[in-house]
């Protein structure tokens, strides 16, 4: 598979980059260049969703620049890192989830190739909004990198940036959300449009809002990604043959 990896807060300098591409999308710019990376023994496109120091918010991210040069790089495989929050108190931070739902609370964002007359309109089937082979891929190199995964959950993609109320934590959870993330749409919904298989591998940061008594500090935050984003590039290095 042709794999890239966009990769989420924390996750800038998981691997040997080679080369860098300005790719233009007919869509605005992009987060980044695309760069060129050695993961394992293989090589795989990079992509830093929030950019080159990390400073795009979500809701301010151009998903279908970002997509689309995927696209005209002829990508097929996209695995996808999100830093989230944990509502289902199992998911402690530091632990990674490969969910396989996803329910989408945002708002105002560009979320669609089909957006005028002059473009096909793509009704894109949804029920399953990760790809189930690259989820079992995903699976497979956690197994080959002796990495432990939760291997399903529900991603509720928030507006952000600021993060949720205790009581909005309350309705995701009752609504079946059992993680909460800023990012994954309409990222995963552009992938399907643009035809590319497209998974998450998500991080847990923090507790969200409420699930336990400590104040969620971002100092923290930061502190478990630095940590947490080590074995997620294992994981990815350990097992790109199964991925790329
Ligand atoms: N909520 C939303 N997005 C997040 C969180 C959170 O608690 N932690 C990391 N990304």
């Amino acid at each position: 598979m042709n794999l890239a990896v966009i990769a989420g807060t924390g996750a800038l300098d998981l691997f040997e980059v080679l080369d860098e591409f300005a790719v233009n999308s007919r869509y605005g710019s992009p987060s980044a260049p695309l760069s060129r990376i050695r993961i394992g023994e293989r090589h795989a496109w990079f992509l830093p969703r929030h950019g080159k120091p990390h400073a795009i918010p979500p809701h301010a991210i151009n998903y279908r620049a970002n997509i689309d040069i995927l696209r005209q790089s002829g990508v097929d495989r996209v695995v996808a890192v999100h830093a989230v929050g944990g509502i289902d108190p199992n998911l402690k931070p530091g632990s990674l989830v490969v969910p396989d739902q996803l329910i989408d609370y945002t708002w105002g964002r560009a979320h669609t190739f089909s957006d005028s007359a002059d473009d096909s309109l793509a009704h894109i089937e949804f029920a399953e909004p990760f790809s189930g082979s690259t989820r079992m891929a995903l699976l497979s190199a956690a197994r080959k990198a002796g990495i432990s995964v939760h291997q399903s959950g529900c991603y509720a993609v928030t507006q952000g940036p600021r993060l949720e109320t205790t009581a909005e934590i309350a309705r995701l959870a009752a609504d079946g959300c059992t993680l909460v993330g800023m990012t994954a749409m309409p990222e995963a919904a552009l992938a399907r449009e643009a035809g590319l298989d497209y998974a998450s591998l998500s991080v847990v940061a923090n507790p969200a809002a409420g699930v336990t008594d400590q104040v969620i500090s971002l100092e923290e935050i930061h502190r478990v990604l630095g940590a947490a984003m080590l074995e997620v590039g294992r994981l990815l290095r350990d097992g790109a043959g199964e991925l790329a």
